[in-house]
């Protein structure tokens, strides 16, 4: 991404094309995407074990994986953290139990909802990116609402990826970039973020995080996690803390990063 030189940081979840008519990506221009801050992404893993490890049903899981949200997103900007990327919902989770997934999206509007001050008052950004056209009315008018109110957040850049997939964000940002000319990395990168409704690019993911103990992907931010560093903990995600996200940080930091260079030299994109 924007980093200078590669050793600057030592130390579920596809089918259909995603709309058409989205409005073009703002440019990167704000603070919170000022260049040291770092851009985590979480794949939020393990709310139906906790719940089943409790006797509880899958339900009482996300919603303490919901709480958890609420400690990770107070804390991130604490931790160096600019951009907060969190898989919340992938294209392919629709198949999972019709009640399961009516529960998840109750939740995620009552969540904007009851959430929208307390993330206006953080001065953070929240964006959903990923498909649209399949939300109901109601919650994709509360998605609106939230970052109509949160638009001028920044200390916290907050993508919730929800209906999102990797594969068919980057089908449709190949689509959007047929007619053009002189295509790059910059303008397929802006391309992906208009595919996802994203108000502006996304930048690359410095680190990602995989809490529940399986080590995939599973269909997230594939363009963008070209050059991420990856930690997997099967910590299940309505456990993890602030603690957490602190050693995480922490064991990034210890990682060096060359970009495919050597060490010591320049980031390609320089
Ligand atoms: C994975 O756990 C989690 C999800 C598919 C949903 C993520 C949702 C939340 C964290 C709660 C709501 C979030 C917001 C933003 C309000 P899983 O069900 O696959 O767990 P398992 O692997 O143990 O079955």
């Amino acid at each position: 991404m924007k980093q200078s030189t590669l050793t600057q940081r030592r130390g579920a979840r596809g089918e259909v094309a995603v709309p058409v008519a989205v409005p073009a990506a703002r440019s990167i221009s704000t603070a919170d995407e000022r260049q040291d801050r770092l851009h985590v992404a979480i794949i939020m893993d393990g709310n139906g074990r906790w719940a089943e490890r409790q006797g509880l049903p899958r339900v009482a899981g996300h919603r303490a994986g919901a709480e958890a949200v609420r400690r990770i997103v107070s804390a991130a900007p604490g931790h160096g953290i600019g951009t907060l990327t969190l898989y919340a919902f992938s294209a392919d989770n629709w198949r999972r139990p019709p009640l399961e997934v009516k529960n998840l999206m109750r939740l995620f509007r009552t969540h904007l909802r009851t959430d929208a001050e307390r993330l206006v008052e953080a001065g953070v950004r929240l964006n959903v990116i990923g498909r649209r056209d399949r939300l109901a009315p109601a919650l994709l008018a509360e998605i609106r609402a939230v970052e109509d109110r949160t638009r001028d957040g920044d200390r916290l850049r907050l993508q919730l990826a929800v209906d999102y997939s990797g594969r068919d964000a980057i089908v449709e940002a190949a689509r959007l970039s047929a007619d053009e000319p002189e295509l790059s990395r910059v303008l397929f990168a802006d391309r992906i973020a208009r595919a996802l409704h994203a108000d502006a690019a996304i930048p690359d993911v410095d680190l990602l995080v995989r809490t529940g103990g399986e080590q995939r992907l599973s269909d997230f931010l594939l363009w963008e996690c070209a050059y991420a560093e990856f930690l997997f903990t099967p910590r299940l995600w309505p456990d993890f803390a602030e603690a957490d996200l602190a050693t995480a940080v922490r064991e990034f930091e210890t990682r060096e990063r060359r970009f495919g260079g050597g060490p010591q030299q320049h980031h390609a994109e320089d």
